[in-house]
């Protein structure tokens, strides 16, 4: 084990009813203004909108709509929730929805209580926000896990470029599996596999031998393969969510990062392909997996066994990751990158793009050149 601090910002409440229950106990910690941020409204047609406003207005407080937080935020949408915190004086951002939505507020969070902008912040000083205004998060689709982090993923337009900001972890997280029932079902499965991704990169990064983190992330994996594969046989199986619900969170939380190097070499490459195209992050990294992990068996022979043999019950690496593939095929996600719904035609020329610009790993199982990336991303098409 690597040397580490560690310690948990945010309280989590699960299951039926968690939503009024989280609001009530933080009511008298959230002041007057409250901004509830969401995104295309997905919140109004299901009824998590008035319940929420219900519970703020019933305990005084005045609500501020921010609406409108697209899948892949923009900064230029944290731009304007910071200055919209600003100026109403908002106390408490309660975000509700998806990863857009939390991360998006994470960021709002941070940059509404600094001066100076926070990319530049961040990438031009190294410095790292230390307070925020208090937020919640009620998740709303599950698969990022972003309610149990303080890192978030912002998509900078005029920058070609989607990466981590860091902002501030939500005081609390409402995990509620019947908030989930109107997710579109592609989006549950893109979701989960995203999940399924999340402890397959922390496993793969450098460890060392018997790290308990790497057990954890096989159990994971396995429940995550297992809670899908219910919900292929009934999407609305919602044990099976809530199951994947709280993989989600274990899955992003930290608790598998822990003294541990980690890869996330696929989530590089998906973030940049997200930068160029828009696409949606779990069935972006749905096709990239494969691709990857063919590039580096060899690399982490011993590994891919382990993987194989338990997520998928085959013998050697590389059935391990070939029944990964077939899995992906089995939830009907995505296999090409010409069936990703993307805002430009994919073509050789944007994936060059995408491989010239992708953040490089150095401590997965290889450190990959930007050819290979690009190898890699054609072997998608
Ligand atoms: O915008 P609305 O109308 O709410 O619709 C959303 C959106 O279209 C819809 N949705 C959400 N809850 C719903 C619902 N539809 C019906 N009923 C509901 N209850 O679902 C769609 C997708 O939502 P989105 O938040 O974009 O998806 P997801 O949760 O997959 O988040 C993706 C974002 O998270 C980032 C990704 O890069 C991407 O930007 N990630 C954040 C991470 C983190 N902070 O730890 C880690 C991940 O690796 C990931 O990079
Ligand atoms: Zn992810």
């Amino acid at each position: 084990m690597k040397e580490f601090v560690f310690t948990y910002p945010t309280k989590v409440y699960f299951g039926e009813g968690a939503a009024p229950k989280a609001l009530k106990e933080y009511l008298g910690a959230m002041g007057k203004t409250v901004m509830l941020a969401y995104g295309g409204g997905s919140i109004k047609a299901n009824g998590i909108y008035e319940e929420l406003k219900a519970v703020l207005e019933e305990g005084g407080k005045e609500v501020v709509d921010f609406s409108g937080i697209m899948s892949n935020p923009t900064y230029a949408k944290v731009q304007e929730g910071a200055a919209l915190v600003k100026d109403k004086q908002v106390d408490f951002i309660l975000a509700a929805g998806g990863g857009s939505v939390i991360d998006c507020c994470k960021v709002i969070s941070a940059q509404a209580k600094l001066q100076e902008d926070i990319w530049e912040m961040e990438y031009s000083s190294y410095k790292f926000p230390t307070e925020g205004i208090p937020m919640g998060a009620v998740v709303t689709a599950s698969g990022t896990g972003a309610e149990m982090n303080a890192g978030a993923v912002i998509t900078c337009e005029d920058k070609n470029w989607k990466g981590p900001i860091v902002g501030m972890p939500a005081r609390f997280a409402v995990l509620d599996p019947a908030y989930t029932a109107s997710v579109p079902r592609m989006q549950v499965l893109s979701g989960a596999f995203d999940t399924l991704s999340h402890a397959m990169e922390t496993y793969l990064g450098n460890s060392d031998q018997d790290n308990v983190s790497d057990d954890v992330a096989l159990a994971i994996m396995k429940n995550t393969v297992v809670n899908m594969r219910r919900l292929l046989k009934d999407i609305n199986d919602m044990e099976a969510r809530g199951n994947l619900m709280w993989d989600s969170a274990m899955a992003e939380n930290g608790i598998l990062k822990v003294g541990r190097l980690t890869d996330f070499q696929a989530h590089q490459m998906e973030h940049q392909l997200g930068a160029y195209t828009d696409c949606n992050h779990g069935q972006g990294l749905a096709v990239i997996h494969p691709a990857y992990y063919r590039h580096i068996l060899k690399d982490a022979e011993g590994k891919f066994e382990r993987f194989g043999k338990e997520v998928f019950g085959v013998e050697t690496a590389q059935e391990g990751v070939e029944a990964l593939a077939e899995f992906i095929k089995e939830c009907g996600l995505p296999t090409k990158l010409t069936e990703l719904k993307s805002k430009v035609e994919i073509t050789p020329e944007i994936l060059r793009k995408v491989a010239d610009t992708s953040n490089i790993i150095k401590c997965g199982p290889r450190e990959l050149g930007r050819d290979e990336i690009y190898e890699i991303l054609m072997e998608c098409m």
